[in-house]
This record gives C-alpha cells, structure tokens and sequence, in this order.
C-alpha cells in the first residue's frame, strides 16, 4: 500500500481537519475509525450525526500511550495497568472510571470511559502530532459491518467524510477487545484478537460478556456488523446442501469452498480468518444473492471473536 500511503501533508490536512472539529476517516489495526476531537463536543455530535448512532451510546477514547491515561481515566485498578503495559499499543480497549473533563457526548453520560491506544503507524502519527484524545467508533453506518479498508469508509460516507488516511488494509480485521474495569471483577464485553487466555494469563479469572444492568454498548448489542443481505449460520455438511440445492445462495466457507458452490473461503486460521472476514462480507452482500450462509468455526478460545462477529452479523443481517 504504499503507492497510497498518507504523505506529510495528509496528515497536515487530517491535524487541520481534526483541530477544526471535523471527523476523519483513520487507520487502525483493528478497523478503520471515524475519528474526531474527544474534547470537542460538536465534533462528538458530528461522529453520532454521520453514524446515525443513538446518543446514549458511547464511544472510544483513542489516546498515542499509557502516559495519556491519567488525562481521561481515574483510580485506575492496578490488574488494568498491567493489560495496558503488556498490550498498548494493541487492539485491547479498557473501560476505566472518567476524569470529569472527559465530555459527557464521549461517555453517553456514563461516570466511564473506554480507552484505547492503537498500533497502527498512521493513528500513532495523527494522535501524537494532535497531542489530544480522539474519539473514534467504526467507521460504519450504524449497526453496519465495519470497514477494514480505506475504501471501505468511502463507500460508506461517500462526500460526507472527506478525509480518508489510507494505512492500508487493516491487520487484526475485527474490532478491539473490551475489558469493563468499572465492576467488582474485570469483565470482557467484547471479544477480540486479544484472547480471554491472553488475559487471564496476566490477571487471573475474567467474567465474559455483558453483565444484566451494564451500560449499552453498541458492539454487545445482539443484532451488529450486519450486511443487507439475510446471513445464516451452518455446518460445513449443511454448507455443501445448500451450496447444491441453490445458486441463490453464497458460502462463506473455512478454507477451501465446498465443490461447485458459490461464494468465498476463508483462512482456516482463525486470526487470517478474522483479518478477511468483514471484506468478504462485504463482498458477499454486493452480489445480490438472496442469502449469505456461513460455516460456523469450532467451539474453541482461538475462534471466540470471530464467532461472536457471525452470530451478531447473522441476528442482524437483512435489514434494509
Ligand atoms: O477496534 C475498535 O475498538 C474500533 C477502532 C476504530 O478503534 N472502534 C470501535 O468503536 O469498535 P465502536 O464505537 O464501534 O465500538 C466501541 C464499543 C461500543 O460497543 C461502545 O458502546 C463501547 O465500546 N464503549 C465505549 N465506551 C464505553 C463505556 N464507557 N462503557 C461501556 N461501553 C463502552
Ligand atoms: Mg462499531
């Protein structure tokens, strides 16, 4: 990608765009964020308003290091700096107890903040260059499948996000790990690249998923990352049926694609598999076939996010 790499004034025009109050569309390893000024409440409306995201749903704080952390999060638990020392920069989100100068438009209005420092060259260059924090969700229409390219983020927004940084297609494919600290133990609210292993290995056990009168957070809702066309969850011998009985429907297969079926395999590793995985559904669902059916991976740790993406995309699929 580097014929499209971001130039030095790229990035000027995305810092000119940013100190302005405008969102941009910006690299991450994860996926591609819609990024705006965290500090700046017009800009955090802009970012709601583009997404056709309901208010009350906050979003995440991206900061260049743990040296910006006290800027924003407070009594921070000590199990929590020990993720951040081992994973920033990384694809791994805290939700951490807010400084009171963190906008309510960031938080929803919630005594929490997620933060999270990406990896990614292109979001280090803009946030250090900024000097502040940017809050960024997926740079998808609400309740859309996230984009994991540049041109991704035009297609969605077209003219409305003029500012794309093109770092290329993104190495991890789905989105952070979540960790709530806010609670009486560390919970996972989403599953991510950054496994429940990786983090018990280092702070011993977590709670998974999200708890009864937890906050609403867009990413645990049931129906998410969902493409237009109705998406169905099978077994690879369900996949081959079907592949037979229909051409109307494709296949989103794990390595190889059943014989004569139509559609996409994907890596059978599950990590290959996750950093293609919305690409593909993109592609799927721009075919027009009447249904996507996807093989479900197996019942292990290495496959938990990317099981939790299809079940979201399948409860959320065919929706205009
Ligand atoms: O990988 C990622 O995390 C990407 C890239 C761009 O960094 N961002 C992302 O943002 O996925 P978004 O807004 O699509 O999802 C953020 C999730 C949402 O489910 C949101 O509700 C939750 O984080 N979240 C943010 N702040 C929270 C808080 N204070 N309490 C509970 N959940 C929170
Ligand atoms: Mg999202």
């Amino acid at each position: 990608m580097a014929a499209t790499a971001p130039t030095r004034s790229d990035l000027k025009r995305a810092l000119t765009a940013l100190r302005a109050g405008q969102a941009i569309g910006l690299p991450t390893e994860t996926v591609y964020g819609l990024a705006a000024d965290a500090g700046n409440a017009e800009a955090v409306a802009r970012i709601f308003a583009l997404k056709g995201r309901p208010a009350d749903h906050p979003l995440i704080v991206h900061i260049a290091g743990i040296e910006q952390l006290s800027r924003f999060a407070r009594d921070v638990p000590e199990p929590a700096l020990r993720l951040v020392q081992a994973f920033w920069p990384g694809p791994l989100t805290l939700i951490l107890r807010r400084q009171p100068s963190v906008p309510d438009a960031v938080t929803g209005g919630q005594d929490s903040v997620g933060l999270r420092a990406p990896a990614h060259p292109v979001a280090q260059a803009v946030l250090r260059a900024f000097g502040g924090g940017l809050a960024a969700p997926s740079a998808n229409r609400f309740g859309r499948i996230s984009p994991t390219r540049a041109e991704h983020v035009c297609d969605e927004f077209g003219a409305a996000v003029p500012l794309v940084l093109d770092g290329g297609p993104c190495s991890v494919g789905i989105e952070s790990t979540i960790v709530d600290f806010t609670g009486a133990t560390p919970r996972i609210l989403r599953p991510g690249r950054i496994t429940q292993d990786d983090i018990e290995a280092l702070i011993g056990p977590v709670a998974m998923g999200a708890a009864a009168a937890s906050p609403r957070a867009s990413g645990t809702l049931e129906a998410h990352y969902a493409p237009r066309t109705p998406l169905r969850l099978a077994r690879r011998d369900q996949l081959e049926a079907t592949a037979d009985a229909s051409a109307l429907a494709l296949a989103l297969a794990i390595d190889t694609l059943p014989e004569g079926a139509p559609g996409l395999a994907l890596a059978i590793e599950p990590k290959a598999y996750a950093r293609g995985l919305y690409a593909a559904l993109r592609e799927l669902d721009a075919r027009g076939a009447e249904q996507i059916v996807a093989e479900m991976p197996p019942d292990l740790p290495e496959w938990q996010a990317v099981r939790d993406r299809l079940s979201r995309a399948a409860a959320g699929a065919g929706k205009p």
